[in-house]
Parts: C-alpha cells; structure tokens; sequence
C-alpha cells in the first residue's frame, strides 16, 4: 500500500457551507489535517440551493436511476488557507433534490435526496473521477445515515464491481438513522427495514421514510467507528444503541472508536476575529474584558464577579435541556447569569424567551444561531454547560476549554473522555463532572463551580490548566489513518 492514500470524504454536511452540528465539522477538519498528513484527500457533499459561495462546474452528466434521468452537475472549489495544498471540495448539483432547499434537512423527499446523494456520488466516481481524473480512490469515508447507502450500494455490486475501494461508515449519533428522526427502536417490528431488501423506487416517497440508511451503512461498510472510544462502548447496550444494539453486536470486531479534535487555527481565542478582545493564557485579564463587553451589548448587570454560563448547543432533548429546566427557577435565585443560543425544540425555545423576558439582567436567549455569537459566547463565559442525556464526542466542550470557559458536563461518551472533575487540592481535572442523569446532581455541579469560582488564584490555575490542553485534530487524524490501512487490508484477504 502507498504510503499517501486516496480518500474520498462524503457527508451532508460541510463547513463552512452547509452545518446543523459537529457532523460539519468534521467534514472539514479531519480531510484538512489529513491534507497535513500529505494524504490526497477530496470532500464531496450535496450543493444546497442556500450555498452562495462560487464554485465553478467541473462535469455533467444525466444520471438515469428506475426509468428516471436527473440532470445532474459536479461542482468544485479549494480550500486554501493555513494548508500546505489544496483541499478539493465537489458539490453535486441537482435541480429536483438540492438546488430548492433553503436548509440541510426537514424535506418530505430527505429519503430520496439522500439515496441520489449516495448513487449520484458513486456515479461520478466512476465516470469523472476515475475515468477522467484517474483518481482511484482506496477508500470512501462515509458520514452518517445521509451516506449509509454507499456501502450497500457497494456491496450489491452496483457501483466499482472491478475495482476495490473500501468503506468506513462514521456513526456521529444513534438517534439519527433516517428520513425524518427515523429511529428503529420506534417503529412497529412489522415495518422494520431489514437492511436487506431491495430499496424503493426513487419515486416511492413514503416507502423511504422507513429505509434505515444506517443500519445499511453498519451492515455493510468495511468497518465503522464511531466519534469516541466511550460511545463506541456505549452503543453496544439498549440504552445507546437505539434499537440497533443487535447490529452493532454482530460488527463489533469492525467497530472502533475515535474521538474529534478541533482545529486550532481557527478554534483559538487568540486569533478568532469574532470575539471582542483577543487573549490566551497569559492575558487573562483580556477574557474579563470580553465579559464585560458582553454582558453590556446583551444587556446583563456589568459585574466581573457574577459567573457567567454560556451554552451554545442546539435546543435538543440530548443535550440535556429537560434537566436545565427543572432546575433554572433555583439557578435564577443564585448569583450567576446565564447566556444561551441556538434553536431547536419549540417548548424549549419558548420557556427560555419567557424566562430571558422575565429577568434580562440574569439571563439573555440569543436567536438565530451564528459563530460570531457563539465565539463571544465561549469568551465572555466562566463556565460553559453541556449536560448531555447522551454524547457521543461533543466538540463544544473542546472549544470551550480553549476560551477558558469551565465545562459542566455529564460523565458520558465523549465527554467523559475530555473533562474530568477539578479536584482542588491536588489541582487536578478541567471541569466539573456528574454521573447520573439526575437535576439534583447537575445542581450539585453547578454550586461546586460556583463556589470555586469564587477563589480566584486557584480559579486561575483551573482556566489556565484548560486553555493549554490539547485536543486538536493531529493525534486522532492519524488514528483515522491507521483504521484507513487496516479497513483497506480487509479487502485484500
Ligand atoms: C454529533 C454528535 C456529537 C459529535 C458530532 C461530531 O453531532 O451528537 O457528539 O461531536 O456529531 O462527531
């Protein structure tokens, strides 16, 4: 095997054009430190009618699937900056699935948009980059259910019959395997996919609704990891697994786990351009600073010595929100205020719009979401609040830690493999940590950072030990680069 591989990377998301969460994130982080690691690596991703940036058109081609053509076109660009070369991103371009969408998902056709993005990609594999380019990639890195029908489409022999690529299926979360929020546990058994019939027409809108796009790509991908060791562990058991336990299981000796990084050229306090004062771990008087310019934009009591805790996750049932809620009334009788963003849930937006109305000078619910808020979020806050029900790495905390913002987190999945419980004596740990999922235990962590808060030398000591971690994407690139070879090597027995 060459030393320099060939990856193809394929997700519905992409930053810094298309993002709902981490997923997009890691879209683009992991191929740009892969582009360190001199590898060849491509992105490829669906081009929404809402991605204004200019990309030129590279290939077209009618694409023909049961008795149906689609006009469909490839589109690229580079990414430059801070890369030793170019990172190729391709879009697909289809006037039916994509060109309308003004958003990611939440369409009655996702079944079949996502079923075109698998066959349409694997269509130009064939046709543009292999045959024209000559690029013969030696492995597909599949993100999520949105790509979970490549391996199958794979496996079925109806795309690359005479070439060997193989496949790596990257599960981000379990509660996602399908068209609109289709989780297995949930369906009668009567009308469970199998993950092995034949699919549905691309016609057949309805019929997709109940395809579940990952449990093919967990049946059929060379191998599978998930986005840290812990949840790899996690989701072998009925509580995690969403109902696909059983699969996982019959995998398992193809299952890994790999935690995210983050990209410190960008996720870094002391160049990010969207925060009012830029600072690190010596000048810490600059993140008081960033503070008091944000509680004064946003309208909060100006006092340095109120802990401020931010959030900035969307408004799920995952991240934690029925527990936050259950304990806000206590928390708005404390001295600490409290900034949040992002949307989600509207019974959960709505309370916070009320309660935000209700006392503006301790709490501000900042909507729509956007990276300059959430920049300014993680710098002006003392403590940063991720109480996930289930997490399988979370990418918030690892930015948070990097803008001195303490995490309280749930000791589960990812986050229990990047934040550990400050012990103040023997000044050990970066955060506050409790175990089970219980308001009054969050409660506890909270008071615990509160009042640590409140004892500035050792504060310090704490802030300054967080900032100068180090969880960027160098160490768990090169684990990706090792699961490529060994998915590839699979192949060759
Ligand atoms: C999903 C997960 C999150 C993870 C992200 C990127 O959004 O919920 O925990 O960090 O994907 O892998």
């Amino acid at each position: 095997m060459a030393n320099k591989l060939k990856v193809v990377s394929l997700s519905a998301e992409l930053e810094p054009f298309a993002k709902t969460g981490g997923l997009g994130d890691v879209a683009l982080y992991l191929p740009k430190e892969l582009i360190r690691k001199k590898q060849e690596v491509i992105c490829l991703s669906p081009y929404y009618g809402f991605i204004k940036d200019n990309f030129s058109k590279v290939f077209e081609s009618e694409i023909r699937i049961d008795d149906q053509v689609f006009k469909t076109s490839l589109f690229k660009t580079e990414i430059i900056k801070r890369l030793p070369k170019p990172l190729n991103i391709y879009l697909i371009w289809q006037e039916n699935f994509f060109s309308k969408r003004e958003k990611i998902y939440d369409y009655p056709d996702d079944g079949p948009a996502f079923y075109f993005f698998c066959y349409s990609s694997l269509y130009f594999l064939e046709e543009y980059f292999i045959k024209k380019l000559n690029f013969l990639p030696d492995i597909l890195h599949c993100h999520d259910w949105h790509t979970g029908l490549i391996p199958f489409l794979i496996k079925n022999k109806l795309f690359l019959k005479d070439q060997k690529v193989a496949t790596l299926f990257t599960i981000h979360n379990m509660a996602y395997q399908g068209p609109h929020g289709l989780r297995a546990k949930f369906v009668p058994p009567e009308k469970r996919d199998n993950g092995k019939n034949p699919l549905p027409k691309i016609y057949e809108k309805e019929k997709w609704n109940l395809v579940n796009f990952l449990k093919r790509g967990i049946l059929f991908a060379d191998s599978i990891n998930t986005v840290s060791e812990r949840y790899r562990e996690e989701i072998l058991t009925p509580e995690f697994g969403e109902g696909l336990e059983k699969y996982l299981k019959i995998r398992e000796k193809d299952l890994y786990g790999i935690i995210n990084g983050i990209d410190y050229s960008v996720h870094n306090p002391s160049v990010d351009k969207n925060i009012y004062f830029n600072y690190d771990w010596h000048s810490l008087d600059k993140k008081i600073k960033n503070k008091i310019a944000f509680q004064k934009e946003f309208g909060l009591e100006e006092n340095q010595n109120l802990p401020l805790i931010g959030l900035t996750h969307r408004l799920t049932e995952q991240k934690g929100f029925d527990l936050i809620i259950k304990i806000l009334p206590t928390l708005l009788k404390m001295d600490l205020q409290i900034v949040m963003i992002g949307s989600g849930k509207k019974e959960y937006e709505k309370y916070f719009e009320k309660m935000s109305f209700r006392y503006p000078k301790k709490i501000a619910y900042l909507k729509p979401f956007s990276e300059v808020l959430e920049s300014k979020i993680y710098a002006a806050s003392d403590l940063f609040l991720l109480p996930s029900r289930f997490e399988p790495c979370g990418i918030s905390q690892l930015k948070s830690l990097r803008y001195g913002s303490i995490p309280i987190v749930r000791k589960v999945g990812g986050l229990s493999q990047t934040v550990f419980d400050w012990n103040p004596i023997k000044e050990e740990g970066n955060g506050f940590v409790f175990l089970n999922w219980d308001e009054h235990e969050l409660l506890v962590a909270i008071a615990r950072a509160i009042e640590s808060f409140k004892y500035k030398e050792k504060w310090n000591k704490l802030v300054k030990k967080a900032m100068r971690q180090v969880f960027s994407w160098d160490l768990p690139a090169s684990k990706y680069l090792e699961l490529y070879k060994k998915t590839i090597n699979k192949l060759k027995i």
